[in-house]
């Protein structure tokens, strides 16, 4: 791995009152960081030099395996997603504490990828070492300079976030999901995907620090909505497909910070049980962008309705005049392609438990229990 130093600048809290927040504003510049010098236009791919693999040994893996944890984990599933549709490569997503104590049949094709931000979670060391055990090579994303993550793997990328202060992790997340896209972009451009499709993908990346700037200016809507629901009893976030791994990461968010009971789900389960908590007091989040899945999460949110369950929507322009009639609160992200779409959605649900926990009075640095990195089992 190539090492970045990190500026001192970027750990100064500056005019804003957490670092939480002020992370969740970096976004522009760290998915910029992340893409810097690793798109190349003319071969429609991406370059991602730390592999340290031979363009042979990246088109022979036939299957990958992701492991992290929390929220690095929630970025695998992204990345599963990712990998399996621009890549058509069998993906799996593994909790790194359960894969180091799993007997998981690997083949020698077999590609280990394990995700942390800070490079330092024990279990996630586990696993990595527990596969280097098992004779293979375990590649690792990223954003801790040096930390003991990257020394040990054999190869891997940095996510140039800059340090992350805040326990809630946030522009780590959509880092590594631009890195997982980077990466399904490469393996894709070596297998199936062709020339008009690799650009559309590089097109998508560059548009995202303008649109995540769009975004941010939501902050103060944002902030309306998220006092509304603050004194909810619990809360339920709800997406399909892309977005689903976005539910699950927005709930983690809540409940970590604002101490209020919180699950993620896909849609779709919602009538396999859950649908037994919705009530008025349990408010539901819909990350229903207008995507080839919005009809179905349209029905999904007129069975909560049905059953009087508050319902906020996060969707795009496409989606919006439809939700505002069948939604309490609708908050518009700018249309994107869908393997995208978790970097847009995720941001004004960072915002809106930002804010949920900051009507809550809460130590939203430093919730408690809770350490920013976890290195002991
Ligand atoms: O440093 P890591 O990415 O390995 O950390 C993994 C988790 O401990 C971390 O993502 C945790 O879930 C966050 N506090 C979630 O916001």
């Amino acid at each position: 791995m190539k090492e970045v130093e990190y500026d001192a600048e970027d750990a100064e809290l500056g005019d804003f009152p957490h670092y939480m927040l002020k992370e969740i504003y970096d976004q522009p510049e760290t998915i910029e960081n992340a893409i810097r010098g690793r798109l190349s236009f003319d071969e429609a791919t991406a370059k991602l030099g730390g592999l340290n693999m031979t363009p042979q040994e990246l088109r022979a893996v036939d299957r990958i395996i992701l492991a992290g944890c929390g929220t690095a984990s929630h970025a695998a599933m992204v990345g599963e997603y990712l990998l399996e549709s621009l890549a058509r490569i069998p993906t799996e997503v593994e909790i790194a504490s359960e894969l180091r104590y799993r007997n998981l049949p690997t083949s020698t094709n077999t590609l280990l990828f394990v995700i942390s931000q800070s490079g330092e979670t024990i279990d996630t060391l586990g696993a990595m070492r527990e596969g280097q055990r098992k004779g293979h090579r375990v590649l690792a994303i990223t954003n801790g300079v040096g930390s003991t993550i990257s020394r040990e793997s054999d190869g891997g990328s940095y996510m140039h976030a800059g340090p992350e202060i805040g326990v809630a992790a946030t522009k780590s997340f959509t880092s590594q999901c631009a890195m997982l896209t980077l990466l399904a972009l490469l393996l894709g451009r070596m297998h199936h995907l062709p020339v008009s499709e690799g650009i559309r993908v590089i097109n998508g990346l560059r548009a995202l620090p303008d649109k995540i700037r769009e975004i941010l200016k939501l902050d103060a809507e944002i902030k309306v909505i998220a006092e509304k629901y603050a004194h909810a009893k619990g809360m339920l976030f709800f997406g399909r497909q892309f977005n689903y791994p976005t539910a699950v990461e927005a709930a983690l968010k809540m409940k970590e910070i604002s101490y209020i009971f919180a699950s993620g789900h896909p849609s779709a389960e919602l009538k396999h049980g859950i649908i037994a908590l919705v009530n008025e007091d349990v408010p539901s989040v819909f990350i229903a962008p207008h995507d080839t899945v919005f009809v179905k999460n349209v029905s999904t949110i007129e069975e909560v309705r049905a059953r009087s369950g508050p319902v906020i929507a996060v969707t795009t322009p496409g989606g919006e005049e439809q939700l505002r009639t069948i939604c309490d609160d609708v908050i518009v992200v700018p249309e994107s392609a869908e393997w995208v779409s978790p970097i847009l959605c995720s941001i004004p649900l960072q915002l809106f438990s930002y804010h949920v926990a900051c009507a809550l009075g809460c130590d939203v640095d430093k919730p408690r229990n809770l350490a920013k990195s976890v290195t002991v089992e």
